[in-house]
């Protein structure tokens, strides 16, 4: 269970007025009173123009960032008093998740394993699972550095996932990725709700959301303008297809 209250952050960004030391820095409310649900076993989709703060909130939740006000609840933890419980439980991929380049893709599995102490024979069975789903045992030997955009982004999966997480948030988890590996990434997607896990994912694919997605919410500028299920965000009008329907929502 996933539940976030008031979730709010404040930035400084650079204005045009000028300071001493040039340019000013003024406050802006990245993600402002953002509340949602999100129940145990649940899938579910966070969406918005680029900029409107999704990644912001999912960092936050997985206790990344510290709120400027608010906070998220995961499984009942509060990530301002237990950041660390927090972390233990989620597996969180970044849309930037840093490798390492000199290691292998086994290598980098292995290294992130090991940091979790988890044991040999339990990683190794889990992650041969994971590389035959998404497809990545023609490389597994090729080094980080030579990997293309996709290959990164299926390694950064796998990585996330090598825990156990009950908790899963993968932020874009298909940008980057051919059309091939966005259907091998939705698919495990449906395998890890299946598992029982909570799931959210932030995606600007429309189709993925109506294909996977149990509960949508969608973000403007900061700020929540839906929060429902699939059936919900289609009778907002239900002569419009979800990218009709969910321009519309975001629309100045
Ligand atoms: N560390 C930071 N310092 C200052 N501003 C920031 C910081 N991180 C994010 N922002 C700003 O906060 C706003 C929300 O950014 P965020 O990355 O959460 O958007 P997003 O919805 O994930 O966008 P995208 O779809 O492009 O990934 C943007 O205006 C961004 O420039
Ligand atoms: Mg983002």
């Amino acid at each position: 269970m996933i539940e976030i209250k008031n979730l709010s952050k404040e930035f400084k960004a650079p204005s045009d007025e000028k300071g001493l030391f040039g340019k000013k820095k003024k406050p802006f409310w990245a993600v402002k009173n953002f509340d949602f649900k999100i129940e145990k076993g649940k899938v579910a989709s966070i969406l918005g123009p680029n900029g409107c703060g999704k990644t912001t909130t999912l960092r936050m939740i997985a206790g990344m960032l510290t709120p400027t006000r608010g906070t998220a609840f995961v499984d009942g933890i509060d990530v301002r008093k237990d950041k660390h419980s927090v972390k233990a439980k989620i597996g969180y991929m970044t849309n930037n998740t840093s490798l390492y380049d000199r290691l292998n893709v086994i290598e980098t599995i292995k290294f992130f394993a090991e940091l979790n102490q988890i044991p040999k024979d339990v990683y190794e069975s889990r992650a041969n699972r994971l590389f035959k789903q998404l497809d990545m045992e023609d490389y597994l030997t090729k080094r980080i550095a030579d990997l293309s955009t996709g290959m990164k982004q299926k390694t950064s999966i796998v990585r996330t996932l090598i825990h156990n997480p009950d908790i899963v948030i993968l932020d874009e988890p298909t940008t980057g990725v051919d059309v091939t590996g966005q259907s091998v990434i939705v698919d495990l997607i449906k395998t890890i709700k299946e598992s029982g896990k909570t799931l959210i994912f932030s995606t600007h694919q429309l189709n993925e959301v109506r294909d996977i997605a149990d509960h949508i919410i969608v973000m403007k500028s900061g700020e929540k303008v839906f929060d429902g299920n699939n059936i919900e965000f289609q009778n907002l009008d239900p002569n419009k297809s979800f990218t009709e329907i969910f321009m519309e929502m975001v629309d100045d």
